[in-house]
């Protein structure tokens, strides 16, 4: 079997502690909805810092096969915007990997589209639910077909998108996104009631760009039409990739690192705002020459954690960040309980069921409840854990090593490439080891 047959096994070994000054990659949500607004932009935009992974790639691809002019350069990336009805019909089905997040936003835009399209995507993605989109869409006269909830998703031309006014439910930030796209090719403006307080990427990038919005923690309204653009966009490297270096400093000993040029949006903090109230050394500071999206730098050191119980606010803040949290209170004192959390089930795994096989492993002892999970924090093992092909379990499992009694084995790693390609490479710049394991 070649060896991009077989399944990647990767062997963090046990370290002593974790030290440096670091940048990471641009952020994963940014750098899909720079790809799919600058698409739809009147300009040609320069896109600076743009996250290189195979997620990302799913939405550059999608873009050039609906005729987007996409080039690569030395530390920028240019994409030729064709306005809101400048896309052609793609020659063959869009293909979207293990990318939700593409999926989802790019739903928005086709639905709008005087062409059919069929969007699916791997083992994975085809199970993820798709009529939380799908429907909010339908009320905007989309017309849309799914497979049980799921993808292929057949989308065909519709008579006219109509402007919504309605109350978002679902935390999710990718149903938000893709009426808002959805929204632009609208006969009237749309406003939208938001429940749940969930990235605000989206609107951000809207207004930088030219769209005519008003939004804040509970109302969005954004007027239908087209979107002038920019020159160029500054991507922040990305939290939830920074998160991995951050749990592992604060759970190794003698440990200290600096992240430098970092998003710091307060819709994304709250695995920041999560490990303090645990007792977590961690402290920011605002770039002044901060943009559309507010960067800046974090500083961490080793810490003595402590069970909390974590408030449902900062849930659909940290949401990606979870399965962070369960680890650190796995090596806290005492318990902590997390709940109102049942969206983690409906991600590239069910991570509660997979935190709690991994924590169980580690020789945790864990509850899994229905929404979340309760942790008695104790002392980590060493073991041999499978990823449940997720990205953010697999990174999550290979973090534990900075605390744990012997190494961790950790099968079918292969899809940190979907946000994180050079995790093995900055984890063991900082101190980590990390190889990779043939047998
Ligand atoms: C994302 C939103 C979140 C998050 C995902 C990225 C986005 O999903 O989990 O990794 O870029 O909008 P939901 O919107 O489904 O919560």
């Amino acid at each position: 079997m070649r060896k991009s047959e077989s399944k990647q096994k990767l062997l963090a070994k046990k370290i002593s502690s974790i030290a440096g000054v670091i940048s990471i990659p641009g952020d994963k949500s940014i750098s899909h909805r720079a790809i799919i607004l600058s698409m739809i932009t009147q300009k040609t935009m320069r896109i600076y810092n743009i996250l290189d992974s195979s997620d990302t790639n799913k939405s550059i691809n999608a873009a050039i096969n609906l005729g987007i002019e996409c080039k690569k350069n030395d530390g920028f990336m240019t994409i030729k915007g064709k306005g809101l009805h400048g896309l052609k019909a793609p020659d063959q089905d869009l293909y979207f990997g293990n990318s939700g997040t593409s999926m989802r936003l790019f739903m928005g835009v086709l639905s709008a589209q005087k062409f059919p399209s069929v969007l699916s995507g791997d083992s994975s993605l085809n199970t993820r639910p798709m009529e939380r989109v799908a429907t909010p869409l339908r009320r905007m006269g989309a017309s849309i077909l799914l497979e049980n909830d799921h993808a292929p998703i057949q989308i065909y031309p519709s008579e006219q998108i109509i402007g919504l006014k309605q109350k978002l439910k679902v935390p999710s930030a990718q149903v938000k996104s893709a009426i808002l796209l959805a929204s632009l090719y609208a006969n009237s403006k749309t406003i939208l009631d938001q429940y749940w307080i969930t990235r605000n990427h989206t609107e951000l990038m809207l207004e930088f760009l030219g769209s005519e919005i008003i939004h804040n923690e509970s109302k969005i309204i954004l007027k239908n039409g087209e979107l002038k653009g920019r020159d160029t966009l500054e991507i922040p490297g990305d939290l939830s990739s920074a998160a991995f270096l951050i749990l592992a400093t604060l759970i190794a000993k003698d440990s200290q690192i600096t992240i430098k040029d970092v998003g710091l949006n307060p819709t994304r903090t709250g695995f920041l705002k999560i490990l303090q109230m645990m007792g977590g050394n961690i402290s920011t500071k605002i770039d002044s020459n901060t943009n559309f999206e507010i960067q800046g730098t974090i500083k961490v050191k080793s810490s003595k954690l402590y069970g909390i119980n974590v408030p449902e606010n900062l849930i659909s803040l940290s949401i990606d960040e979870l399965p962070l949290v369960f680890l650190a209170a796995a090596c806290a004192k005492g318990t902590t309980t997390i709940r109102n959390a049942t969206e983690l089930r409906f991600k590239e795994s069910d991570r509660i069921t997979a935190m709690v096989k991994l924590l169980s492993k580690l020789s945790i002892k864990v509850k899994e409840l229905k929404d979340g999970i309760i942790i008695n924090g104790g002392s980590i093992t060493g073991g041999e854990i499978d990823s449940f092909g997720d990205h953010r379990i697999a990174m999550t499992a290979l973090v534990a090593s900075a605390c744990s009694k012997t190494d961790i084995l950790v099968h079918n790693t292969e899809n940190i490439d979907t946000s994180f390609p050079n995790f093995v490479e900055i984890m063991n710049k900082l101190g980590m080891n990390i190889i990779d394991s043939e047998n």
